[in-house]
């Protein structure tokens, strides 16, 4: 069997450093906050390029909080792509704000940067491109746009831990930035987290008094705030698994590689190639026209995959009171078609590679 993800593989290479900093929480009785949270929120701000980190409960809250910091509320609008997980889009409605989609690029699954201009309105506060599957979003314009028109960028790098763009590091490419710490993350919590980094001191008091009540000392509510506190735990896990990021990265773009070779000219779409950027494959997504028939085939093979995303947001149902219909983004509803995301993780090896390309040309050769 090839799993999708193997979350106890990478679990038993560092069992002791991972025991050991979870038992010393336990000694400390630090459960929320605490010395392991702000450590690691300097760790990984300086891992980002950026001056500070706020750690939080999940991407989806540093999302949100990004976007109350960024002072985006009720009556405003926040583009962003209609390929991406839903937290993306629930954060903006979170935040009492209008989502307003433009389409993908049908090469990177990314913004498409051609079509944000004729997006904005007087109510435009923000822009939150997502680095979707661990590839960075095409900042340079994004940002050039958002500074002449007014307009904050939140990058969504949930799923672009050390992700780079032109050289420099996803996180430090906008205004703020989020990242996720779900398990099944390039960098993973043993359960929940999130953060968000800035370069901002502004942006970083705001962030840190919401995710806590509002408060910058006990019982003095400034804002209205959350319950957003990243726990003590997650954030002495966190730093441990820091540690070993680079390699687990460097692992992923070496199955990454493998596929390349081995599946190019074999019925599917490899991801576009990029020398510019720093692509750390959350996700390796083929695209092939017989997605289903491609999945029924590595299943018989005890293979796994996953299709991220099945539905372009502007067609689920929770968001059919924004209005859009079948048409209205056409590269985004036929990614959605035919995505197909094969094995990826930094302990793939390469028979397990070589399994599963072997998997994909059989079925290519049997058309
Ligand atoms: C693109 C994207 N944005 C936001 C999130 C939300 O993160 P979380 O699950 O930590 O709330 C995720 C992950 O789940 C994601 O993939």
């Amino acid at each position: 069997m090839i799993p999708f993800v193997d979350l106890k593989a990478q679990y038993r290479a560092i069992k002791p450093e991972v025991d050991a900093a979870i038992f010393s929480v336990l000694e400390s009785c630090e459960f929320t906050l605490g010395s392991e949270v702000r450590a690691f929120e300097d760790e990984f701000a300086a891992y980002c390029q950026t001056a500070y980190g706020v750690g939080v409960n999940s991407g989806t809250s540093a999302l949100h909080l990004a976007l109350l910091a960024a002072g985006v509320g009720s009556g405003d609008e926040v583009i962003t792509v209609p390929f991406t997980f839903i937290a993306t889009v629930s954060a903006i409605a979170y935040a009492g704000a209008k989502p307003v989609f433009v389409d993908i690029d049908p090469r990177t699954f990314t913004m498409d940067v051609a079509a944000i201009e004729a997006a904005i309105t007087p109510r435009t506060k923000a822009i939150v491109p997502v680095h979707l599957y661990g590839r960075p979003a095409d900042m340079d314009p994004i940002v050039e746009i958002a500074r002449r028109r007014g307009l904050v960028v939140i990058e969504d790098a949930a799923q672009a831990h050390g992700a780079e763009y032109r050289g420099r590091r996803a996180g430090s490419l906008g205004d703020m930035a989020c990242f996720s710490f779900y398990p099944g993350k390039n960098l993973g919590a043993y359960g929940e987290g999130g953060i968000v980094v800035t370069d901002s001191p502004d942006f970083t008091r705001t962030v840190r008094m919401l995710r806590d009540w509002g408060s910058e000392k006990k019982y003095q509510h400034v804002l209205k705030g959350y319950n957003y506190r990243m726990e003590g735990i997650q954030g002495a896990v966190l730093r441990v698994k820091l540690r070993h990021l680079e390699r687990w990265t460097d692992g992923r773009r070496v199955a990454a590689a493998c596929y390349d070779d081995l599946l190019a000219g074999n019925g599917v779409v490899t991801p576009e190639s990029t020398t510019l950027d720093r692509h750390v494959y959350h996700v390796y997504a083929v695209r092939t026209d017989r997605r289903q028939e491609l999945q029924d085939a590595l299943h018989a093979e005890s293979i796994q995959t996953g299709v991220h995303y099945p539905i372009p947001v502007h067609l689920q149902p929770a968001f059919a009171d924004l209005g859009y219909r079948t048409g209205c983004f056409p590269h985004a509803e036929r990614a959605a078609h035919e995505v197909l995301s094969l094995p990826m993780f930094p302990e793939l090896t390469a028979e397990q590679c070589a399994a599963v390309a072997g998997a994909v040309r059989r079925l290519a050769r049997a058309a």
